[in-house]
């Protein structure tokens, strides 16, 4: 089995997910703006993309890769301020294709937000959303920043690439547990 981690992100959380996990695996880790990885050299890969506006960011490179990923054991790791549940997992079906949905394990890891670093587009957008919907936790979280990153949240995900490591069957296992927690 040949695995890489490969991941998007602006602000440096989903980045440091990535390093964290390959730190415990030992897998080598491709920023997908970079040209550096050839797809086609790995049959499983670890996909990581933070959530912007309800969205996964790396939604579009899937697109643009779709028929090479659909030959891969997929792993997905979101990266977001909103928890895992149902919202999230909306979120994902909704923008992601199902072919690619049904196929991949998914897992939610949540990020960190330090308005002082956002852009100026990001600051105002969120602003915005957030008067929009003033009523919610999220935000709160969205005039005031948060930081929820937890090294210890990414342990099933290396639980994961250790059964990948192994037979198809705990694959197959693995993948159905995770579409039913
Ligand atoms: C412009 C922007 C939009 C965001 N939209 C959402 C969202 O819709 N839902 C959510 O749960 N978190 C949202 N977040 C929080 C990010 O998912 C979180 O800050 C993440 O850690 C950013 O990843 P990065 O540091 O790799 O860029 C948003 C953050 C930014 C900057």
């Amino acid at each position: 089995m040949k695995c890489a981690i490969v991941f998007t992100g602006t602000y440096g959380s989903t980045a440091q997910y990535a390093e964290w996990i390959a730190e415990k695996t030992g897998l080598p880790v491709f920023d997908v703006r970079s040209a550096d990885i050839n797809l086609a050299d790995y049959d499983s890969l670890l996909i990581g993309t933070p959530i912007y506006y309800y969205k996964p960011v790396i939604g579009p490179w899937i697109e643009r890769n779709l028929s090479n990923l659909l030959q891969k054991k997929l792993i997905l790791f979101t990266v977001s301020g909103a928890p895992a549940g149902p919202t999230l997992d909306e979120w994902i079906s909704k923008s992601l294709p199902a072919e690619f949905t049904t196929r991949m394990q998914h897992f939610a890891l949540r990020g960190r937000m330090d308005l002082k670093r956002l852009s100026f587009f990001h600051r105002m957008m969120l602003k915005i959303g957030s008067l929009l919907d003033s009523k919610s936790d999220s935000s709160v979280e969205e005039w005031e920043g948060f930081d929820h990153m937890d090294k210890g949240s990414i342990a099933p995900i290396i639980e994961a690439v250790h059964a990948l490591q192994t037979t198809e069957e705990d694959w197959s296992e693995a993948q159905l547990s995770a579409q039913h927690s």
